[in-house]
């Protein structure tokens, strides 16, 4: 079963401002080059520091943000139903700037970079806006790791 199958992409764009950006198409697309998968909870997603080629959109549960602080992890924030993460490494080609773990049970759709970078270029509005997204939440982990 394809994944515009499982997820109704109008659904989506209902819940997701990444989905709510493109068109039709664009969301079909997408959609059909993401891969849906389940997490329980404790799964780590992705790791900071490490390389990262993946980007995801949650479906359901919960997931929590976290950076080191000097050796402890520090709560950055929490992305449920909507949200999505991972942006930073794989538009920003840089290392991933925290820790993403499953709280509560988890479904994704993970998205490689080829089918990103396919987005990117053809929706230029939506590379722009992942950017100001990356940015702002760069600024807003650094805020919160200095803050403590
Ligand atoms: P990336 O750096 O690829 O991997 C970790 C992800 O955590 C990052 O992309 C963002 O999607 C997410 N992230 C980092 N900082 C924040 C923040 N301040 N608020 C929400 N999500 C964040």
């Amino acid at each position: 079963m394809s994944n515009a199958e499982v997820v109704n992409p109008a659904q989506l764009a209902k819940v997701s401002k990444l989905f709510e950006m493109l068109d039709d198409p664009g969301r079909l697309r997408l959609l059909q080059g993401g891969e849906q998968r389940r997490h329980s909870a404790g799964s780590v997603i992705c790791r900071e520091g490490e390389k990262g080629d993946e980007f995801y959109v949650v479906i359901s549960g919960r997931l929590k943000v976290q950076a080191d602080d000097f050796g402890n992890a520090k709560d950055i924030a929490a992305l449920g139903p909507g949200a999505f993460f991972g942006e930073m490494a794989v538009v920003g080609n840089q290392p991933r700037s925290a820790t993403v773990t499953v709280e509560q049970d988890a479904e994704l759709l993970a998205f490689g970079r080829a089918i990103v970078e396919e987005i990117l270029r053809d929706y230029p509005t939506v590379r722009t806006a992942l950017g100001k997204i990356g940015v702002k939440r760069a600024e807003d982990l650094m805020q919160k790791l200095s803050g403590s």
